[in-house]
Order: structure tokens, then sequence, then C-alpha cells
């Protein structure tokens, strides 16, 4: 077994911060989208190009579109040549970036202002990917959180490394079971999937999420308690799903022969770990071994805290470490590269194009790798919790749409499911391709085949076929972006994630909404709550009449 682990105690609470800035970002005179010259001059634009743009008349009258509209970003190549954009479109949305302030926007998130208004909370989860700040670096966020979260940063995840490594040397450990949903989830499934290539022959790696007991339970019936280990992931440890798991692991745990007892054959303490900022509360659960981190970390942004120690387990210190890297990398190019050549601040605006002038409802995300088959649901938490807002950052409604609709599967399944609607559907939905140039280990002849039907989809979407049969008519002028990578490895997965949580801080920002916050499933939450205990009473007092005649339909006493 890993010997307990020394409990490092998550940093205080750092409510707001001085930054010597002479107001914190979002007070004074920031402008909305709306409210800005470039948003009208866009929406002329738009009348007069944009709306009957076409993409195939795009290249036919530049023979360098393809370069210009191709961008090279840390192990990231983007072709974004056939989207409905021009170099007129670009200047106007950079134009609008600038007067909405994105650039003072990220500083202010660089610097660890409280960009997260309504929690007043800074998003410092590129300083987690920072493996050595320059002394520039720490001249520019002159602050003394900076300045103590980068000790604590490196010493966590030098004791989570450790950890890990103990672990996967550990002969006992055949199961680990890591129990945590949405961001301390998604992620590590996510990346833990995508990495398969690296995972230890003699270890499996589990994910619970679902409050459903069908998940857990099929899954504790394959495992023996002294060769599992639970990790406990949650930022608040309170999730309601969460706990209910962690309680039902415990109690399969000590009904099968484990024990309270630090000195039991069997100790609960050397079989859970948990990873939280409420390191109080997982104490009270009983769990002594235990990884910290900050509130200053997303839930959604947290898979490079302590978080992600189910993915160290997977693939070793040493991926994990490259997994930052790619991140940091990426992080160096958003915060540095001038915005019309930085590749997150590029998809960003494109989102808002879409959104608000073309008026698209959705995005589509096309992994061409079985690897990357969680991608999809991990990028609907990232853009869809932080962007699926209805006010700006003072509360006033917003008069425009936010967020799309982000979903997806990998190819080539998709094309046998739902690629009908996107080639001949009314809707016009981007696509985001991504290609991946050398394969997996596992029959790596079916590679080229995998390739081309991304490639193939891709141009059968923009050129599309003329037939006079209606049935055969593919209109054609239907926009995508090809992201490119060498091979799916640690670095560039960081890399690729780093593209997205900045991309979705770009078009968050354009739109004036706090993309930190997720005041929305707080309603659904409590009302669960309510209703519970109702479903053993039969009680419908109070309730309105959907939600009590279901109640009734179902009848009291609701259970196994
Ligand atoms: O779904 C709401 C949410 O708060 C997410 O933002 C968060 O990632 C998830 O719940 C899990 O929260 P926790 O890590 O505190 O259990």
């Amino acid at each position: 077994m890993p010997a307990p682990a020394t409990v490092l105690t998550a940093a205080a609470t750092h409510a707001t911060v001085d930054t010597g800035r002479a107001a914190p970002w979002g007070d004074g005179a920031r402008l909305r989208c709306d409210q800005t010259a470039a948003w009208g001059a866009l929406r002329a634009h738009y009348e007069r190009t944009g709306r009957s743009f076409d993409v195939r008349e795009a290249f036919a009258a530049d023979p360098g579109r393809y370069q210009a509209f191709s961008q090279e970003a840390p192990h990231v190549f983007a072709d974004l040549s056939r989207n409905r954009t021009d170099t007129a479109t670009e200047a106007l949305l950079l134009a609008l970036a600038r007067e909405c302030g994105l650039e003072q926007h990220r500083a202010a998130m660089w610097a660890g202002e409280a960009v997260n208004t309504t929690e007043h909370r800074a998003a410092l989860h590129h300083l987690l990917r920072n493996p050595a700040p320059s002394p520039a670096q720490k001249a520019q966020v002159a602050t003394d959180l900076i300045a103590n979260a980068e000790q604590d940063v490196q010493a966590t995840l030098h004791a989570m490394l450790a950890y890990a490594e103990a672990v996967r040397q550990d002969a006992h450990i055949t199961d680990i079971v890591s129990i945590g949903i949405g961001g301390s989830g998604l992620g590590p499934a996510m990346v833990v999937a995508a990495l398969q290539d690296l995972w230890l022959p003699q270890q499996r790696v589990h994910f619970v999420s679902n409050v459903d007991g069908m998940e857990l339970g099929s899954l504790l019936r394959q495992l023996r308690p002294e060769r599992t280990l639970f990790l406990i992931a949650s930022k608040t440890f309170t999730t309601a799903e969460t706990m209910v798991n962690a309680h039902a692991a415990r109690d399969w745990f000590l009904a099968h022969g484990g024990s309270t007892q630090a000195d039991a054959a069997l100790p609960l303490a050397r079989h859970f770990a948990a990873l939280t900022t409420n390191i109080a509360a997982a104490r009270d659960f009983g769990i002594t071994t235990t990884f910290g981190f900050w509130d200053w970390v997303g839930g959604r942004f947290s898979l490079w805290s302590a978080i992600g120690l189910p993915i160290a387990v997977a693939v070793g210190a040493e991926a994990f470490r490259a997994l930052l890297a790619g991140a940091h990398a990426m992080d160096e190019h958003f915060h540095s590269a001038p915005l019309e050549r930085n590749l997150p601040v590029r998809l960003g605006l494109l989102d808002v194009w879409y959104r608000n002038f073309h008026g698209f409802g959705s995005r589509c995300i096309a992994p061409y790798s079985h690897g990357l088959r969680r991608l999809s649901a991990y990028l609907q938490q990232l853009e869809m919790e932080s962007n699926g807002k209805g006010v700006d950052w003072q509360g006033r409604a917003l008069p425009y749409a936010t967020s799309p609709v982000v979903w997806g599967e990998p190819g080539t399944n998709g094309q046998h499911a739902f690629f009908q609607m996107i080639h001949q559907g009314l809707d016009v939905i981007p696509v985001e391709f991504i290609v991946l140039r050398r394969g997996g280990r596992d029959l790596p002849e079916q590679h080229p085949r995998l390739v081309a039907n991304a490639l193939a989809q891709a141009q059968a979407l923009m050129l599309g076929r003329e037939s006079a049969c209606g049935h055969r008519h593919f209109s054609g002028n239907r926009p995508s972006t090809v992201l490119l990578l060498e091979q799916l490895t640690p670095a560039s997965l960081g890399a690729l994630i780093a593209l997205y949580e900045h991309r979705v801080f770009v078009a968050g920002s354009l739109w004036g909404i706090n993309s930190f916050d997720q005041w929305g499933v707080e309603l659904g939450k409590q009302l669960a709550s309510n209703i519970e205990p109702r479903l053993a009473s039969g009680d419908t007092t109070g309730l309105d009449a959907a939600t009590a005649g279901l109640l009734q339909r179902l009848g009291a006493g609701i259970g196994p």
C-alpha cells in the first residue's frame, strides 16, 4: 500500500486580491460588446457580405486563403480557412476584442484579480501548469497571493505525484476508483481515456459520477477491498452525488473487512484519499490522506490540480508533468502572441461571429480519435457551464445569445449517426475536426482510413455537390475547422485542453459575462433536496401541479 501522504493544507481563501491596478476588472469603463462601435460595424459587415459569404468563392478569389487562415500554435496546427470569415471580418472582430478590453481582461486574469466577480475569486488555473515563473512574470504578477500560490502549487504537485508513483508501484493495488462529478470527474476521465497507451497493464482506473447506484454498484461487484484505492474528488466535498457515492463506497469497504482503525489489517485511511479544498470535511469523513487545492481553481479548470491525481496514477508522474507542460506552452502562446496570430483568440472570435451574427446555435466536436471519445462531454461542461449565461458582469440581462450548444461524438462514428443533418439539414452547424497525424499503437494500419474520413467530411461540407435530384444535393458552404495534432501525447493533449479553456475565456470576455461561476446549477440541487424526502412520504403539499402529479403517480415509498 502507498504510505499515507502528508496532509496538505489548502491555501486560505483569497476573496479579493490587491494587484495594484487602478480598479478591479469589471469596474470603470468596461464596454459590453453590443455597446462598441465594432459591434455595429460587424452588423453592417454581416449584412453586406457575411450573410451571403461563400467559402468556395473565397478560395477561388484568394489562392493564399489556406495559408492566411492557417495558424500554428504549440502542439496544434489549425486550419481555419473553411470558415465563413475573411480578413475584413477578422479585422472587425479584433477591433471588437480591443474595444471590449480583452487584453486587459486577460492581464487581470493572469495577475490574479478577482475575474470571477460574483464569487470574488481569481481564476489562476494557468499557474498550476507554470513550472517556474520567470522573474519578469513574478514582477508582473506582483502579489503575495501569486508568490505563495506558486510555492503551494509546487509542493502539492510534488506530493501528489510522489503518491501517484507509490500507488503505481504497489502490486497490491489493482483498481483505483475515482468518485467525482462535473469538473471533478469529466476532465480526469477524458484525459485518462485519451492516454490509454500509457496505462499500466496491471492497474485499472475507474470513474464514478452518477448518483444512479447502477454505476458504483456494478463496479463494486468486480472489486476486492484490499486491492482497491478510492479517490474522493470534490472541490467542496459537499456535492450530493459524490457524497452519496463516497459513503456507499465507504460502507462497502467496511462491510468487506475494512476498518476505521488505523492499525487494523485493512484500514480505511490507507484505501481512501481525498482531493479537495475542504480538507476538514474530508477528515470528518475519516480520510487522512488529502491533497488540497485552492478556490482560485474553478471546478471545470481543475484537472491540473490535485483533482488530476487519477491521471497521474494512470499515466505516471512524468506524463502528468508533460500534460502540464503542453498546457503551459499554450498558456504562453495565449498570453503573449499578438491577437491576430493567437489561436484561442481567433477561435473565440469566430464563436462570437457565428453565434451573434450568423445565429448558429450549436457547434459539433468531431475528434477523429477513439482516445478523445470523452472530449465532447468534457467540453460541454467547459463551454456551456462557463458561457451559458444570460446576464453580464453587472447582472444586466443580455440582449444577445451566448454559449452555443456544444456536442459531438468521435469520428467516424458520428458520420453514421448525425452527419446526415450537418450535410443536408437546414441548420448550419460548424464542425471542429480534431485529427492526429499519427495514431495510437493499436492497428496503426487503420489510421490512414480514419484521417481520410476526417478530411473527406470537411471537404464534403465545404464543396457540397450539385444534383438535380434534391435528395442527392449537398448545398456545401458548411463551415468547419481542422485542429491537427502530431500525435495524442500528454503534451499535445494538455495544449489542446488549454486552447479550449482560453477560447472559452475569450468568447465569454467579449460577451461580458462571468465565465467562472455556475449559479445555474443551484436551483435544481435545492429542489432535489426538497423532493427526495417526499418520494418516501408522498407529501405533495405546496408543490406545483405537474410535480405533485408525478409524485402521486410514482406513489409513496420509492426506493430499492
Ligand atoms: O455542476 C456544478 C458543479 O459545481 C461544477 O461546477 C463542479 O465541477 C461540480 O459541481 C462538482 O463540484 P465538486 O468538485 O465541489 O464536487
